[in-house]
C-alpha cells in the first residue's frame, strides 16, 4: 500500500459514492501516470446512512475501503483524523473532506510532490497561485477565512512562514513526522496543530476549493470559538506551567538566601548566588517541561540558554531601580512594588521566552 486516504465524515451519505468514484478514477493507472496503490479509510461519526453506503461501496469498488464508525465520537474532526493515522496501512496519509470540496483529481499532484522525498507534508492550499475558493461561497466566509489565516500566521511567524493555508483540511503527511500519538486534538484544524507543534519540512501545491456537493457545512460559530481556544491553547497553554516553575524558583531563591545568610554569607553575595542558581534551574526545567515540543533543533541549547540568561539578568537589573522608584516617587510599599514588578516581569518573561528563545 502506497497511500492511505483518510476521509472524516459526518453525515455525507449523498456524497461518498461520488467521492469514491472520483478517487478511483484519479488513482487508477493511466497513460499519463503510473497510478497510486491506495486505500480509503472513512472515519465516520454520522447519524445518517453514511456507514451503510460506505459498506456497500467497500464491496463493489475497485479500491480498498475501510470504515471506522465511531459511536462515541472523541475529538470531533481532529480526533477522527488522528484515528485514521493510527490505523492506516501506509505511513503516507492523505487527509481530505468527504463533501468533494477537495477535488480527488488533485491527489496525483500531492502524491508526486510527496514522492520527491524531501518533505514531511504536502499542503493543498486555497491561497497559493491566486485565490481560488468557490467553496467559500459568501463574502463573510471569505473574510473570516482570510482574517483567521492572517492572525494564525502572525502568531506562528516562523513555523508558518512558507504556509499560505495552515487551516486547509487537504494535505498529505508522513504520519511518523506528525507523531500523532503525542497530539491532543482540540478542534477542526488538525493540520495547524501538527504544524505548530512540530518542525516539519513543508511543501505546498495550489488547488481549487470547490463548492460543497450536497448537505451542509458543519462550520459554525461554535467551531469558530473552538478554533480560537485551539490557537490560544497552542500559544499560551504553556503559560500556567511556566508560572508554576517560576513560583517554585522564587521559593528556592528565598531558601538559598536564607540558608547562605544564616551561614554568615554577605547578603548581596547570597542574593546574587540565589538569583543565578534559580535562573539556571528555571531554564533547565522550562527546556524540559514547558517548551520541550517547541525547540528548534538547529538553534542549539547554548544559544537558547544565552538568550534566556541574558534576558533574566537584564530583567533583574532593571527591576531593582524600578522598585526603588515606585517606592520613593510613587509612595508604594516595597512589598506591593515588588509584587507588581514581579507580575509584569512574569508576563514579559513568558512572552520573551515563547517568541524569542523558543521562536515559533
Ligand atoms: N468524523 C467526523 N467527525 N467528521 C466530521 C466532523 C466530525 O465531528 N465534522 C465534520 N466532519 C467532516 C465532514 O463530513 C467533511 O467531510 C469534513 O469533515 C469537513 O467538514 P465540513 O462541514 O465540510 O466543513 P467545512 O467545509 O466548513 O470545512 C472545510 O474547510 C475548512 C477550512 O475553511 C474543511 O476542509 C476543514 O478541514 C477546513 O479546515
Ligand atoms: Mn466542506
Amino acid at each position: 500500500m502506497q497511500l492511505s486516504i483518510i476521509v472524516p465524515t459526518y453525515n455525507e451519505a449523498p456524497n461518498v459514492a461520488e467521492l469514491v468514484r472520483r478517487i478511483v478514477a484519479a488513482t487508477r493507472r493511466s497513460d499519463e501516470h503510473p497510478g497510486i496503490e491506495a486505500e480509503i479509510i472513512f472515519v465516520d461519526d454520522s447519524t445518517d446512512a453514511t456507514p451503510h453506503v460506505v459498506r456497500e461501496l467497500a464491496e463493489t469498488s475497485a479500491i480498498a475501503i475501510r470504515l471506522i464508525h465511531r459511536e462515541l465520537a472523541t475529538g470531533g474532526l481532529g480526533g477522527a483524523v488522528l484515528e485514521g493515522f493510527a490505523v492506516a496501512s501506509s505511513d503516507a496519509c492523505l487527509v481530505m473532506d468527504g463533501d468533494l470540496q477537495h477535488p480527488p483529481e488533485e491527489i496525483p499532484a500531492l502524491w508526486e510532490r510527496f514522492e520527491q522525498g524531501d518533505v514531511d507534508v504536502v499542503i493543498a492550499s486555497r491561497y497559493r497561485g491566486g485565490f481560488s475558493a468557490e467553496g467559500l461561497s459568501d463574502r463573510t466566509r471569505v473574510l473570516v477565512s482570510k482574517v483567521s489565516t492572517a492572525v494564525t500566521r502572525a502568531m506562528f511567524p516562523i513555523k508558518l512562514k512558507d504556509v499560505s493555508d495552515p487551516m486547509t483540511g487537504f494535505f498529505l503527511i508522513d504520519r511518523r513526522a506528525a507523531e500523532a500519538e503525542s497530539l491532543t486534538p482540540r478542534g477542526f484544524k488538525i493540520l495547524l496543530e501538527i504544524l505548530a507543534r512540530k518542525n516539519l519540512r513543508i511543501a505546498e501545491v495550489p488547488f481549487h476549493f470547490a463548492g460543497r456537493r450536497a448537505g451542509q457545512s458543519k462550520a459554525s460559530v461554535r467551531q469558530g470559538m473552538h478554533f480560537l481556544t485551539q490557537l490560544a491553547a497552542l500559544r499560551f497553554g504553556k503559560m500556567s506551567l511556566f508560572a508554576v516553575i517560576g513560583g517554585l524558583g522564587a521559593l528556592v531563591n528565598l531558601a538559598i538566601v536564607w540558608a547562605l545568610t544564616s551561614f554568615d554569607v554577605n547578603y548581596i553575595a547570597a542574593a546574587i548566588i540565589a538569583a543565578e542558581t534559580t535562573i539556571i534551574g528555571n531554564f533547565l526545567l522550562q527546556e524540559r517541561f514547558v517548551f520541550h515540543d517547541m525547540k528548534d533543533e538547529a538553534s542549539g541549547v547554548w544559544s537558547r540558554f544565552a538568550k534566556s540568561f541574558t534576558f533574566n539578568n537584564a530583567e533583574l537589573l532593571i527591576r531593582i531601580p524600578i522598585v526603588a522608584l515606585m517606592v520613593s516617587a510613587g509612595h508604594i510599599s516595597v512589598v506591593i512594588a515588588t509584587a507588581i514588578t514581579l507580575i509584569v516581569a512574569f508576563v514579559v518573561r513568558f512572552v520573551f521566552h515563547s517568541l524569542v528563545v523558543y521562536a515559533p
